[in-house]
């Protein structure tokens, strides 16, 4: 269906229309699923796992036969997975390559503030940077992402994502699949919008709520892939990659799935579900039960945003979209049994909170103000427990919010406790129009007066625009000192 106005400003008449995309029964799932290798590493003489990535250009055939000019990591598009273990230490070596300046965040990871490739930890072309740090956190499906500020969407967009993944001690031993590309995979989701020529279209259009939106989406490159699956479970780690886009996933019979982990680790116990809601940059690990020679469909439903009818419609809300058809062989390899506790659940109570933030969303600000990237917004202290309040006052808009070094816990929407997938560790929150969310976090480990952390909305252009602020970790009595000059 299609929807089509006239918009009066300044004087002139412009025709706008956007069409509802509904892929649902029309997908063929004719080619195999892409799966991001591992990335390879080297143990260094301090004991380091060494990882050697290339931020660069390439091109990729989304449809068989149409090349379109993109960018990927050691590849042509997206980049391999990265593995560590709890308590390793790694090095990568980041290699920028594709002719202007860009960086790499790992997104949910405590690490130290100038490792963590925020804005700040600029990559001229040509230039390697080598940040390193001790994994010091529980198992989880973490991601790496552009974050220049101005340009994530686009850098995000035009490929430049991957999955960094952790074990622990616990992670290998409930029951979980874990065979990296057996009963394993990462879904790395994007949706892309193509130019007649094949080169992807970075128009936003004339209202763009949630920012550009595609009409394809492929996962971990691939439009319409099929995936054979070999054993009586598989787990999908499920990342939202798109810029503005949110995905209802869900299967397409209706019939439900195991949620065992969200953004920041595996969930306190598994969690039966029908659908799994992610706004751009959250995560989700599901594990899905196949019966031999049985074929399941995942799909993106169209999703309740809590927006307006008029608004769903700018923010892709009404869409739906086939992603991945599992195809299970006449015979499966047994799976173990999924143990009843995954993880303890995130030791953070409202009670221990030293301090409550507010943290009000709106146009394409916080708090009424917009990203400086020579302004420290908050300062807090090393130890520290404290709730965030976190408003969207935008009536249309949808906005998400997203901390860098820690992983929260979701004390309560509107006052309500949490829906149970949303009961874990979580880095990124969809905040709905006119809602407030309670969050609690404990800032650990790392100090640096100078080197900010970032907080900000994940739908990328709000964050390129400025919805985006920036937080330093001191020690007690500390005060913020100068972020570090940059010159671009
Ligand atoms: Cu996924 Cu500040 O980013
Ligand atoms: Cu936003």
């Amino acid at each position: 269906s299609l929807v089509t106005g006239l918009v009066v400003g300044a004087g002139a008449l412009v025709l706008w229309s956007t069409a509802v995309v509904d892929t649902a029964d029309e997908m063929e799932f004719d080619t195999p699923l892409s799966v991001p290798p591992l990335a390879e590493s080297t143990v260094d003489g301090e004991g380091r796992r060494v990882f050697d990535l290339e931020v660069r250009e390439g091109s990729h055939e989304f449809t068989a036969g149409r090349s379109t000019p993109t960018w990927g990591v050691n590849g042509d598009y997206l980049g391999p997975t990265l593995r560590a273990s709890r308590g390793e230490e790694v090095l990568v070596n980041v290699t920028n390559d594709v002719g202007e300046p860009t960086t790499l965040h790992w997104h949910g990871m405590h690490l130290p503030a100038r490792m963590d490739g925020g804005p700040h930890q600029m990559i001229d072309p040509g230039e390697t940077w080598s940040p390193t740090w001790r994994i010091e956190q529980p198992a989880a499906s973490l991601w790496y992402h552009p974050h220049l500020h101005g340009s994530t969407q686009e850098h995000v967009y035009r490929g430049v994502a991957g999955m960094f993944l952790l074990d622990d001690e616990r992670s290998g031993q409930v029951g979980l699949p874990d065979e990296y590309g057996v009963d394993d995979f990462p879904l790395v989701v994007q949706d892309k919008k193509f130019a007649a020529d094949g080169t992807l279209d970075t128009d936003e259009g004339m209202v763009a709520p949630s920012g550009l939106l595609g009409d394809t989406v492929a996962v971990n490159g691939t439009v319409g892939g099929y995936l054979d699956v070999t054993t009586e479970k598989v787990r999908l780690r499920l990342l939202n990659g798109s810029g503005g886009r949110f995905y209802d996933f869900g299967l397409a019979d209706g019939g439900t799935v195991t949620m065992v982990a969200s953004d920041g680790g595996l969930l306190p116990a598994p969690l039966e579900i029908d659908r799994v809601l992610l706004s751009p940059g959250e995560r989700a690990e599901i594990v899905v039960e196949m019966a031999p020679g049985e074929e399941k469909v995942l799909r993106s439903h169209p999703t309740d945003l809590g927006l307006g009818a008029w608004d769903s419609r700018f923010t892709g809300a009404e869409d739906t979209f086939d992603l991945v058809q599992l195809r299970a062989a006449e015979s499966l390899a047994p799976s173990a049994e999924i143990a009843a506790e995954l993880a303890p659940a995130p030791d953070l109570r409202a009670e221990d909170a030293s301090e409550t933030r507010r943290f009000r969303l709106s146009g394409n600000n916080i708090n009424g103000r917009r990203m400086d990237m020579d302004r420290i917004d908050e300062v807090v202290t090393v130890g520290d427990t404290e709730i965030w309040e976190v408003s969207n006052s935008n009536g249309g808009t949808p906005h998400n919010f997203h901390v860098h070094d820690v992983q929260f816990r979701v004390l309560d929407l509107e006052g309500t406790p949490p829906p149970p997938e949303l009961s874990g560790w979580k880095d990124t929150l969809y905040i709905r129009p006119n809602t407030t969310a309670r969050i609690v976090m404990r800032f650990e480990d790392y100090t640096d007066p100078d080197y900010p952390y970032m907080f900000h909305c994940h739908l990328l252009q709000h964050e390129d625009r400025g919805m985006m602020g920036q937080f330093v970790v001191v020690e007690e009595g500390g005060s913020a000192g100068t972020p570090p000059a940059h010159d671009h």
